[in-house]
């Protein structure tokens, strides 16, 4: 099996299932255009979240990792009337393709993008005592996966849904002496995963547009001792 193969399926399928629409398509566009990586979701896998999203019926979302709003246009998207989106985003450049983008779509007025650090607007975002989130996407720097796991779990309710994008790696994830931080961020995260009593948790390998990866679906099934 090759990545050309793996393209042209999300190709069949992106095709007949996601069709394409102006603000997606502007916002891929202008992301590339301003020099952001291409590490956005693929858009069947942006359309799977917000299908996780709706299922869920998540009135309250948090993103960790906007770069340009991609994902997020697909999360806002499943959010009914009066709902709200968090999204944290490190480089400000990034956040400011992203509310353009955002903007674009309609979705400014749900949506707020917060710059900074996670680990520092995560504090900041708990000391605030909003309503729970029903939902939080974490695809972010990888290193600190564990860490915004643990920030999740403090900004969640019973019930709540957390996704973790990139937990796969290529496979690398089995290398237990990466050099990578990203990889060993990913298996100390899975490692505090498996060790966390409160959540019911699997992770799915995916290939596609994107590569050979994977996420993890994690949610919350007890509250804290
Ligand atoms: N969710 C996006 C892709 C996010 S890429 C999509 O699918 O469309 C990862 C993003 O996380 C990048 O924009 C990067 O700048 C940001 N990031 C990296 N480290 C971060 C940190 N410590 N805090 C917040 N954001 C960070
Ligand atoms: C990278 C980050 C992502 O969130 C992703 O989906 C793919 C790649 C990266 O940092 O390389
Ligand atoms: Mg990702």
């Amino acid at each position: 099996m090759t990545q050309e193969q793996w393209s042209q399926v999300d190709e069949y399928i992106v095709e007949l299932l996601v069709p394409s629409d102006e603000a997606l398509d502007s916002a891929l566009v202008e992301s590339t255009r301003a020099g952001l990586p291409q590490i956005n979701v693929a858009p069947n896998q942006g359309k799977f979240l917000s299908l996780l999203a709706s299922i869920q019926g998540a009135k309250n979302i948090l993103e960790i990792g906007t770069l340009g709003g991609y994902s997020t246009i697909w999360l806002a998207r499943a959010l009914p009337a009066g709902g709200r989106l968090v999204t944290l985003e490190r480089d400000p450049k990034h956040a400011e393709v992203a509310r353009r983008n955002l903007a674009r779509a309609g979705l400014s007025e749900l949506v707020s993008v917060r710059v900074g650090p996670a680990l520092e607007t995560l504090p900041q975002l708990a000391a605030e005592g909003l309503p729970p989130f029903d939902f939080v996407f974490i695809d972010a720097d990888k290193q600190s996966i564990p860490e915004y796991f643990q920030w999740a779990l403090e900004l969640t309710r019973v019930g709540s849904v957390i996704v973790v994008d990139n937990v796969v790696r290529k496979g690398a994830v089995l290398e237990t002496a990466s050099p990578d931080p990203n990889v060993q961020g990913v298996r100390r995260f899975n490692e505090l995963l498996a060790k966390t009593p409160r959540v019911s948790a699997t992770e799915v390998q995916t290939v596609g547009s994107k590569g050979y990866d994977g996420f993890a679906l994690i949610r919350i099934t007890s509250t804290p001792e």
